[in-house]
């Protein structure tokens, strides 16, 4: 069991296999020319089985799999078959592009529910936002998950004057389709032209939503990092994710490895484990991964001060979001 000093148990790890992405979304991306990690030094496909495989042996119980965006990886498809074959929870966040090239390694390792990246239902805003010309794709794609009755999260991170007039039309989907809409306050990462006064905090979206619907509380399971409702009568549902505002971290159960192997504690860590380097010296990662858990904050990272509106996002010493895996 790996504990931290706070007596969080720590079985949840969320791997990313890649920094590169075939989207280009602002908020995720550096602004200065960012150079993807050369291949040789991300983790390969067997180093991941091992890593995980010691990670398991030590109470993880859960995986998912994270980029840059996943499913540009090459291999992507035996890592996931190689990992599905362990006792663990297996899932995956991707921005939707590539998922009908996975359809069939997706069922086959028996993945039952997907986080799909999408914060606007229109296309020249997706454009905007990413820079790429994919809505299409990414729309096609969820409802061919919808079709082969694999759950999907949808995630939107909400952005003042950019799609926050959008946050009815995705609770309106929610009528007739089985998706979840998980609504995400805008986080500062490195190099993200993060701004406080472009989050809108959950109690803003909430207040959107009354604006046009009545909404009822869903029980929340334990380590959520979510706040769930319903809109009565409606197939789907929706969340808030409230890290600026109102964070999780007394329940937190995560851990992070980066592509290129390092491992870190918090999405806003600064410290990070160097795994990879051991393990390729032969050394038992084993107390790496203690010890790094156990020097784990007790909240975001300790960089963050009670009022989001206070915070130098400069002065948060971390990776940009691509390079750190959401
Ligand atoms: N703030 C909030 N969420 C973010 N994500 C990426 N960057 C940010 C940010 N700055 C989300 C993406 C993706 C998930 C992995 O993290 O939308 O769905
Ligand atoms: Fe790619 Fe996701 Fe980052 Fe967008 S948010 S650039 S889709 S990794």
């Amino acid at each position: 069991m790996i504990l931290d000093k706070h007596n969080r148990i720590h079985n949840y790890l969320r791997i990313s296999l890649t920094d590169n992405c075939n989207l280009r979304c602002f908020y995720c991306m550096p602004d200065a020319d960012y150079s993807f990690m050369p291949s040789s030094q991300l983790m390969q496909s067997e180093e991941i089985n091992q890593i995980a495989k010691t990670f398991i042996s030590l109470g993880t119980n859960k995986i998912r799999l994270t980029g840059g965006e996943p499913f540009v990886r090459k291999d992507a498809d035996t890592i996931i078959k190689n990992l599905s074959a362990f006792p663990v929870k297996l899932s995956l966040t991707t921005n939707g592009v590539r998922l009908h090239e996975f359809l069939d390694t997706i069922r086959e390792a028996g993945i039952t529910s997907i986080n799909v990246s999408l914060d606007t239902l229109q296309a020249d805003k997706f454009q905007l936002i990413t820079k790429r010309n994919n809505f299409r794709r990414v729309w096609d794609n969820i409802q061919l998950l919808l079709e082969h009755h694999i759950h999907v999260k949808v995630n939107m991170v909400v952005m003042k004057g950019i799609n926050d007039g959008e946050i009815n039309e995705f609770v309106a989907w929610t009528k007739h389709a089985p998706v979840h809409i998980r609504f995400i306050e805008f986080m500062p990462f490195t190099g993200n032209r993060w701004m406080d006064d472009k989050v809108v905090t959950w109690q803003d979206i909430l207040g959107t939503i009354e604006t046009k619907f009545s909404w009822i509380k869903l029980k929340d399971e334990a380590n959520d990092t979510t706040k769930k409702y319903r809109v009565p009568g409606h197939q789907g549902t929706f969340a808030v994710i409230s890290t600026m505002t109102s964070p999780f971290c007394s329940t937190c159960n995560r851990m992070r490895l980066t592509a290129d192997g390092r491992m870190k504690n918090c999405l806003f860590s600064k410290e990070e484990t160097d795994l990879l380097s051991a393990f390729r010296r032969g050394e038992d990662i084993v107390p790496l991964i203690l010890g790094n858990v156990k020097a784990k904050a007790a909240e975001r990272g300790g960089q963050f001060v009670e009022d989001y509106h206070q915070l130098q996002a400069k002065g948060i010493e971390n990776r940009s979001m691509i390079a750190i895996g959401g």
